[in-house]
């Protein structure tokens, strides 16, 4: 099964392009489903129908379901859940807030992404769309699988273990009951099921990720830093979509728009540049209902296929630990004589053969600067190293 996930600010058109992309495949013949993980679910709104946690047809070869965020958190977090509550209980909290505090903030994202893996084992689709939370929800969801990891690997064990040797003594002393192995299983067994949810998505032939913009200076900034978060986390990144654009024969006080649109279009191909930029126009009603996803489909992809791996290539890697990193930036076809680079307020800009490329460089690499740059045969290395504190 093939995932595309769809991100981005909200209110850009993430649901309405991901219904699009849905329609398109299943009109190709791909089992399709399409599925929201936003809390604020709008496939029932857009779709005119009732949509639900559990998968409904909408028309041949498409599903769509809502995942419903409780009904996940119980299947996978049901036991560990149990035990918090009975522990707060047990040291004085009410049932309210002990519920409450039961689920950590920010997980529940979490648990609508395991619908995934179910998904993928029904052997049901040929292609899952993912309508995703606004950018920032998203992005901290993935790079929640790294720091469970870090936690797995480095506290999980000793703390079982030490669990293990000092229950008869603690559990008297503290006078509440230490998690047992049912909720270490449980843990474990959701630690092992995230893994394969970021194996799934972050293998190029498997799933891509879109980023929904629009041409305005606030979302596409907030496209930019998703563009450089879920390269560094690996996840890959084919397409952006760039919605509401305005037709050029507007007139009246419109035009300005479509001036500061067309500035803000050129800031985006630098950006993304080499992604593939689709295009969709400002249709001059609200799009709900099939007819109306299928011109925005029409629209985006033409005679594209919306399946396709529209690019596989990565932004950048980046190697090394904090002192010395290295980025290293894939540019076919140019020579030596031709690439020249320039940071500037955060941002890295490459002139490779006269395209110009911007990235906007990850956090981890505030206070280092570029000690030394090569070219070594397609790949552009780039030595950053600490600055010296002043
Ligand atoms: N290209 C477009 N032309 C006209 N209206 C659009 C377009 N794209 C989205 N809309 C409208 O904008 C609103 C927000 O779109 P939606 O897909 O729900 O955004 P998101 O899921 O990112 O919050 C909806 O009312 C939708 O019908
Ligand atoms: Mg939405």
């Amino acid at each position: 099964m093939r995932v595309i996930l769809y991100t981005g600010k909200g209110g850009v058109g993430k649901t309405t392009v991901s219904a699009a992309t849905a329609v398109a495949c299943a009109a190709r013949g791909l089992r399709t489903i399409v599925l929201s993980t936003d809390a604020a679910h709008s496939l029932s709104d857009l779709l005119e129908r009732g949509i639900g946690p559990e998968p409904v047809e909408i028309v041949k070869n498409l599903e769509a379901c809502e995942v419903d965020v409780h009904h996940e958190l119980g299947l996978n977090w049901g036991t560990i859940q149990t035990y918090i509550k009975h522990f707060l209980s047990r040291r004085g909290y009410g049932e309210a807030v002990a519920e409450e505090l039961s689920v950590l903030p920010g997980m529940e994202d979490l648990f609508s992404l395991l619908r995934l893996l179910e998904l993928d084992e029904s052997g049901r689709y040929d292609v899952a769309i993912l309508d995703c939370a606004p950018t920032g929800a998203t992005l901290q969801l993935l790079g929640f699988t790294d720091v469970f990891d870090w936690y797995m690997d480095r506290v999980f064990d000793i703390e079982r273990k030490l669990v293990r040797a000092i229950r008869p003594v603690a559990e008297r002393i503290i006078n509440a009951p230490l998690p047992g192995d049912e909720v270490f299983g449980q843990v474990e067994q959701l630690y092992q099921r995230m893994m394969r949810i970021k194996t799934m998505l972050t293998d190029p032939s498997r799933a891509s990720v879109r980023l929904v913009t629009n041409a305005e200076k606030m979302v596409i900034a907030e496209s930019r830093r998703a563009y450089t978060c879920l390269g560094l986390y690996g996840y890959p990144v084919d397409a952006v979509i760039i919605n509401r654009l305005l037709p050029a024969e507007v007139d009246g006080y419109l035009r300005q728009w479509l001036g500061i649109q067309s500035r803000h279009l050129e800031e985006i191909e630098r950006a993304f540049r080499p992604l593939p930029l689709l295009r969709c126009k400002l249709f001059p009603q609200e799009m709900t209902g099939l007819a109306a996803v299928e011109a925005v489909a029409a629209e985006i992809f033409g005679d594209r296929d919306p399946a396709a791996v529209l690019h596989s290539d990565k932004p950048f890697d980046l190697v090394g630990e904090a002192g010395a990193y290295e980025m290293r930036l894939h540019l076919p076809g140019v020579t030596k004589k031709e690439v020249d680079l320039l940071v500037k307020e955060g941002e890295l800009i490459v002139n490779a053969g006269g395209f110009v490329r911007h990235i906007l460089l990850p956090r981890q690499l505030e206070h280092h600067t570029v000690a030394r740059a090569r070219l070594d045969g397609e790949t552009f290395k780039i030595l950053f190293t600490q600055e010296k504190a002043k």
